[in-house]
């Protein structure tokens, strides 16, 4: 592809150029993404933010993983990949259709569980073992509610994750009557007033447009 020529460069729009970036290092360093099939949404994290969960998994040794939000189990698969031998992966799915797909493309993978059914209602039903990291990735206005249990289901190490936190910057809009925005906002403040946490937001480009994560260790 042809590039623009640097920063003012107003003929390649900042979207593409995410894009481009994007596809260059997915082509080179997380090459292998994991296959899904299934009619959903495109809004599972990229193949370089998949890889990246890979990564935080493997660097706190995560034996025990809980993800809220499975849609095809696209971020499960690469989660799955940072799974010891014996290691357990819980995924929670509220749509019956979504949890249909991700079961077809989660079956065969070694420790990988889904349980359907919304989040709030199956996550009180999960062995009181703690987790080593819990990636929160369903519904946003819920995010809040999500982090207590989260905590609940913690120990001093485990890392929390919570994707689409940036929302292309609508963040920052204390105003905002939109609840995925209340929710992300909340659960910065909660995350900042929780003294045991020790917590970042890292903001995002690519081809998914602008988005982030925040991450929080649980000491
Ligand atoms: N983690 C996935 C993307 C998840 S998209 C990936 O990156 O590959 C968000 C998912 O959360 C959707 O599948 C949606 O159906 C699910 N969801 C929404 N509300 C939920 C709830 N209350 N409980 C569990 N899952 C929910
Ligand atoms: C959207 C993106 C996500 O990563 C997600 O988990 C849910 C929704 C979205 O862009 O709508
Ligand atoms: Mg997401």
């Amino acid at each position: 592809m042809r590039v623009g020529h640097g920063i003012g460069d107003s003929r390649w729009m900042a979207r593409a150029r995410w894009t481009a970036v994007d596809d260059y290092f997915a082509q080179l360093l997380p090459s292998d993404e994991p296959q899904v099939s299934g009619d959903v949404p495109a809004i599972a994290v990229t193949p370089l933010q998949g890889r990246l969960l890979e990564l935080l998994a493997r660097l706190v040794g995560a034996r025990r993983i809980l993800e809220l939000g499975t849609l095809a189990g696209y971020s499960t698969l690469w989660l799955a990949r940072a799974l010891p031998e014996g290691g357990r992966l819980i995924t929670l799915e509220a749509d019956p259709g979504y949890a249909e797909i991700a079961r077809a493309n989660l079956a065969g993978v070694d420790g990988v569980e889904l349980i359907e059914g919304p989040a709030l209602e199956t996550l009180p039903g999960l062995e009181p073992d703690p987790f080593d990291l819990i990636f929160i990735d369903a519904d946003k206005a819920t995010y809040p509610e999500y982090l207590g249990w989260a905590l609940r289901l913690s120990r001093p190490g485990t890392l929390i994750v919570a994707d689409n936190v940036v929302r292309a910057g609508a963040v920052v809009d204390s105003e905002s009557d939109d609840p995925n925005v209340r929710g992300v906002r909340r659960l910065t403040e909660l995350v900042a007033a929780e003294p045991r946490l020790t917590a970042t937001a890292v903001q995002t480009v690519g081809g998914k447009g602008y988005d982030g994560f925040l991450l929080a260790l649980v000491s």
